[in-house]
Order: structure tokens, then C-alpha cells, then sequence
């Protein structure tokens, strides 16, 4: 076991000040860049050689694009100053209080790899895991020190998305949550706690409700892959930029969510039966919904919000007036526009 890290005062709710970062992929790369540029020593193992030598420039050049975006607030070089690439697993997690793992998605290799860190590391140090899809009750649950052992899920692309999901094991300590909580808060993610292990965690649920209907719509021949990315992208994906999903049912109805659950609750149960589903919002949760709801938003009246909704809105779409994205050219397609004479004023 390497020696521990050195104590702390603030020790109890402690945030780390050297994160080991294991695994030098996307994913690997991002948290090292976000934990570097929130002032945190980053110290990174990666067990291909190759990617291991390359992973410092990978760091430095997507560190030089976030600062020509302005998006850094400090040089690349002082950033860089904290990132470290180790030649092996033990160096890198000498030192560090807490661990960020970022391999591959396959359990047996995550098992194998956490029991290295149970052995390697001091029993204070959180060990937490990337992972998309694998509960640490399947990789962690043999370990001797399973209670420091949870997931910490980024949303992709990390640096961009500040969402990270916090999955604890019915064995995971209140003390290794609120260490990760603590980690994420100083590194300008917001962490979403989990109140327990689900298969896909929260982030990958709400977008496997989408894709079901999606693939179903371009399936059944309703509407193309494309328009299904355009209605998301410049439709519903904007609008959840500003407020979320609940957020928009309380605004887009007037008597708000629970009105909106009155009329349209039965149509998306329907919906949700024709696609083998049978999941109806209960009464009880769209009562907590909508008074949780309530609570968070700025003014007492409904107009008053749907008015700051419409100002966010507007102040976004200002924005993006001169935002140039080659991956969504919506310009109106040349065959839309073949017969298309323009509009005259009648006689
Ligand atoms: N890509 C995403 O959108 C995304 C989003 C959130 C979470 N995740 C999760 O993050 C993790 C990493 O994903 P990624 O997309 O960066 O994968 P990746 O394949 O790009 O990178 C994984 C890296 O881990 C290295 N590796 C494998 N075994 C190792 C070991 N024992 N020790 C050290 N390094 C090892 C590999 O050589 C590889 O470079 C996965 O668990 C994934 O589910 C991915």
C-alpha cells in the first residue's frame, strides 16, 4: 500500500487536492482537464503505452482550444503545471486522495482493477468510477473496503456538460458521497446524487425514453432521422437548455404542471401503452413534482415566470444568432425550396 495521503484539517468533508486519473481515453482526458483547470493536481496512469505518451499533448492541445474560446481562467502552461503522466498504476495513486477511474466499459477488467486499487491505496481515499453502465455493487462488492467505492458519472463531453451523476452502492459510506459531492462542487461540475443503483443511472435513462420513440418514428416511417435530430436540436433540445423537462410542463400550460398532467398525462400514458409500456404519471409524484417545482421558481405568479422563461429565451436565441455549427446546417434544403414562390399579397 503506498503511504497515505498526507492528513488534512478539513479531513470529514474532505475535497481532494490530487486526483489520480485512471485511464487516458476521452473521458480520462476530460476529467483531467476539468480537475487541472479548478486548480486540482491531476496524476494520470494509462496502461497502453502509446496513449500514455500521448495523453499529455491530448491535455495540452484541448486545453489550448478551451482558452482560445476564452473558456480558460488561467495560461495552459499553469494548468498543465499540475497534470502529471505516471508510469505505473501504484505511482499514480501515490499521494492522491481520490481516484477517478476511466477504463474501458468491461466489468471483469474494472473488478480486477478496483481490487488493485483497494490493495494500493489508503482506506481513505474515495474510489470512484466513470462508468455508463456497471453499478459499483458489481465491481466493488467483494472488495475489503467497499464503503469508499461508488460511481461518479460525467456527461459527455465533460468540460461542456457540468452534470456528473453520483451512484452510490447500498455499501458505499455517506462520508464517500459527500467527498464526491465535494470533489465535483470545486470543480464547477454540479453533482446529481442518486438515491439508488438503477441499470443506466438517471442521465442514460431520459435519453433511452427518447431514443425508443425516436428509432420507433423513423421505424414506422412518421418522420426521418434527420427531422428527428432537427426537432430535438432546434425544438425541444433548446428549450431544455433553459428550463428542463418539469420546469416546462408547469410553463406551457396555463394552471402549470398539474393542469398539464390533467390533459396531456392520459395521451402520453396512451402513448406509452402502444409502445408495450405501461408506466402512468401517479397522482402522488405529479403532487411532489409540482410543488417541487413551485418552490424553485423566481415569482409567485405563472405569467410572471413564463415572462422569464420567454427573456431567457430571447437572451439565448441572441446568442446564437451568429453561432456557426457545421454538424446541424439548417438552412433550407434545395428540393424544399424547389416550387416554393414567394407569398403575394392577394388583389
Ligand atoms: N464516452 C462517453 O460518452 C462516456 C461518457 C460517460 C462515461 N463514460 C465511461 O468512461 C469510461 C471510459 O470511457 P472512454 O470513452 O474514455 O473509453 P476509451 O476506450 O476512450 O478509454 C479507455 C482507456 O482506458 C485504458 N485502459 C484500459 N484498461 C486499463 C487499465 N487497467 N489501467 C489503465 N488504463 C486502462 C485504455 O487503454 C483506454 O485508453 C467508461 O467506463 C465509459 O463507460 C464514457
Amino acid at each position: 500500500m503506498t503511504s497515505p495521503p498526507p492528513a488534512r484539517p478539513d479531513a470529514a468533508a474532505s475535497v481532494a487536492d490530487t486526483v489520480a486519473v485512471i485511464g487516458a481515453g476521452s473521458i480520462g482526458i476530460a476529467w483531467t482537464i476539468i480537475f487541472a483547470s479548478a486548480g486540482i493536481r491531476v496524476r494520470i496512469f494509462e496502461a497502453a503505452p502509446g496513449v500514455r505518451r500521448a495523453a499529455m499533448d491530448e491535455v495540452a492541445h484541448m486545453l489550448g482550444e478551451l482558452s482560445g474560446a476564452g473558456l480558460l481562467d488561467e495560461p495552459v502552461a499553469t494548468v498543465l503545471k499540475r497534470v502529471e503522466v505516471l508510469e505505473s498504476l501504484e505511482a499514480a495513486v501515490s499521494g492522491a486522495h481520490f481516484v477517478q477511474e476511466c477504463v474501458i466499459e468491461d466489468l471483469g477488467v474494472k473488478q480486477s482493477l478496483f481490487a488493485q486499487l483497494d490493495a494500493l491505496t489508503d482506506p481513505r481515499v474515495v474510489l470512484a468510477s466513470s462508468t455508463s453502465t456497471i453499478t459499483a455493487s458489481a465491481f466493488a462488492a467483494g472488495l475489503a473496503r467497499r464503503e469508499r467505492c461508488l460511481v461518479v458519472h460525467p456527461a459527455n463531453p465533460p468540460y461542456f456538460l457540468r452534470v456528473a451523476e453520483v451512484v452510490p452502492a447500498p455499501f458505499t459510506a455517506a462520508s464517500t458521497v459527500a467527498t464526491a459531492r465535494a470533489l465535483l462542487l470545486r470543480a464547477r461540475l454540479t453533482p446529481i446524487v442518486l438515491g439508488r443503483e438503477i441499470e443506466g443511472f438517471a442521465f442514460n435513462r431520459l435519453q433511452a425514453a427518447m431514443l425508443r420513440e425516436a428509432y420507433c418514428l423513423v421505424r414506422d416511417g412518421v418522420v426521418s432521422a434527420e427531422d428527428i435530430d432537427t426537432l430535438v436540436r432546434e425544438g425541444l433540445g433548446l428549450r431544455w437548455s433553459v428550463i428542463g423537462p418539469f420546469t416546462t410542463s408547469e410553463l406551457n400550460t396555463r394552471g402549470g404542471l398539474r393542469r398539464h398532467a390533467e390533459v396531456l398525462g392520459p395521451v402520453y400514458a396512451r402513448i406509452a401503452v402502444e409502445r408495450g409500456g405501461d408506466n402512468p404519471w401517479n397522482p402522488d409524484t405529479i403532487e411532489h413534482v409540482a410543488s417541487t417545482i413551485e418552490q424553485r421558481l423566481p415569482h409567485p405568479a405563472w405569467e410572471d415566470n413564463v415572462r422569464e422563461r420567454d427573456r431567457a429565451m430571447m437572451r439565448l436565441a441572441s446568442l446564437l444568432q451568429h453561432f456557426d455549427n457545421p454538424l446541424a446546417d439548417v438552412r433550407p434544403r434545395r428540393e424544399d425550396l424547389a416550387g416554393v414562390t414567394p407569398m403575394t399579397a392577394p388583389q
